[in-house]
């Protein structure tokens, strides 16, 4: 049995009650590329975890049915508009994110190491704290905003082309800091609830929350089109309303708390493959 933890969030799981297990199937999209939705822990959480889940896994039929495969997958248009963002020059150096990197699928390796330690710059980034250096300070365009349009959609395709690569953040060397930072924001309880991420995603994931089925919350399907809102969602965006849910004041999105939380909660999916982009409700 898994623990329960605080009296309000025991009330809201004592009100649907039911424990009920993620599903057992497997996500293999457009009939041919498997994709690993469970996996052993990674070595850092051995002692809390044994194994690991994707998000897919806790979702219904339907919704699972969506993500596997592409023509059903509303995220896709999104990653097609950034297909064509990607060959598209701007900026006062007139150039396009292909006049550098060539084809988008030349970045597959990339998106599975993000959050990731930038020496030069001495901090850790984001996928999309890269792109916009490399319109700021290399094609002389705008920083795109955080977690919105143009944005998503390029970090949504670049998790396309590196669909079925494992996640494989690094958490030691000059990392590490800042993923103990999002380590200890992980487990600090928030808000009048008084809960922390761990209170749901570790210790009661499996249980019905309302009428959501709690998932390990883990990122590694991210970025996520959700039915709710029916757009993308960015981690750092989802991570703000899981707080807002603790009556918690939280941070933006792009702040570094959210960069840490972002480094720690993607480093507990080591191993899952990028799914990205996902869909859920
Ligand atoms: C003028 C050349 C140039 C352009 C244009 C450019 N980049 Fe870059 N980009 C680079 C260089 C150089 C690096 C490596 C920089 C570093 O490590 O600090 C890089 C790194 C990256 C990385 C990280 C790769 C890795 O292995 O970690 C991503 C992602 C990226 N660029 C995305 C983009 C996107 C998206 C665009 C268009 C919006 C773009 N870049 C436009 C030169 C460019
Ligand atoms: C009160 C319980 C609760 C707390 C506390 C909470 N969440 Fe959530 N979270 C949910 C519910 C419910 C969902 C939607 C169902 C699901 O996917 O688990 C969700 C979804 C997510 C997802 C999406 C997973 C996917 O596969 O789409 C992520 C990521 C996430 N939470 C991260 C966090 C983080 C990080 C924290 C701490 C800052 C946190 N959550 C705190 C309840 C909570």
């Amino acid at each position: 049995m898994r623990k329960l933890t605080g009296a309000f969030l025991a009330t809201l799981l004592a009100t649907t009650g039911a424990i009920a297990d993620p599903v057992d199937d497997t996500l293999i999209v457009n009939e041919e590329l498997e994709l690993v939705v469970r996996t052993a822990a990674p070595d850092h959480l051995s002692d809390t975890l044994d194994e690991v889940m994707s998000g897919w896994l806790f979702r219904g039929t339907e919704t699972r049915a969506m993500q596997a495969d592409d023509f059903d997958n509303p995220g896709m248009i999104f990653v097609e508009q950034a297909q064509d963002a990607w060959n598209t020059a701007e900026g006062t150096e007139g150039k396009s994110c292909s006049s550098c990197h060539n084809d988008m699928e030349s970045m597959a390796g990339v998106k599975g190491t993000y959050p990731k330690w930038n020496e030069a710059a001495g901090e850790v980034r984001t996928l999309q704290m890269q792109m916009n250096d490399c319109r700021e300070n290399r094609m002389g365009a705008e920083a795109w905003k955080y977690d919105k349009g143009d944005a998503i959609n390029m970090e949504a395709a670049l998790a396309a082309v590196a669909r079925g690569m494992p996640v494989n953040v690094a958490i030691d060397g000059p990392a590490q800091s800042m993923w103990e930072k999002g380590k200890e924001l992980y487990y600090t309880r928030t808000g009048q609830l008084e809960l922390s991420c761990a209170n749901c995603h570790e210790d009661n994931y499996g249980n019905m929350i309302r009428a959501d089925h709690l998932s390990q919350g883990q990122i590694n399907g991210f970025p996520v089109y959700r039915l709710k809102n029916t757009k993308l969602n960015g981690s750092h965006s989802r991570f703000k309303g899981c707080v807002r849910d603790t009556r918690a004041e939280t941070y933006n999105p792009g702040s570094e708390e959210f960069v840490a939380l972002e480094l720690y909660v993607a480093s507990r999916g080591n191993g899952l493959s990028i799914e990205g982009p996902s869909v859920r409700n």
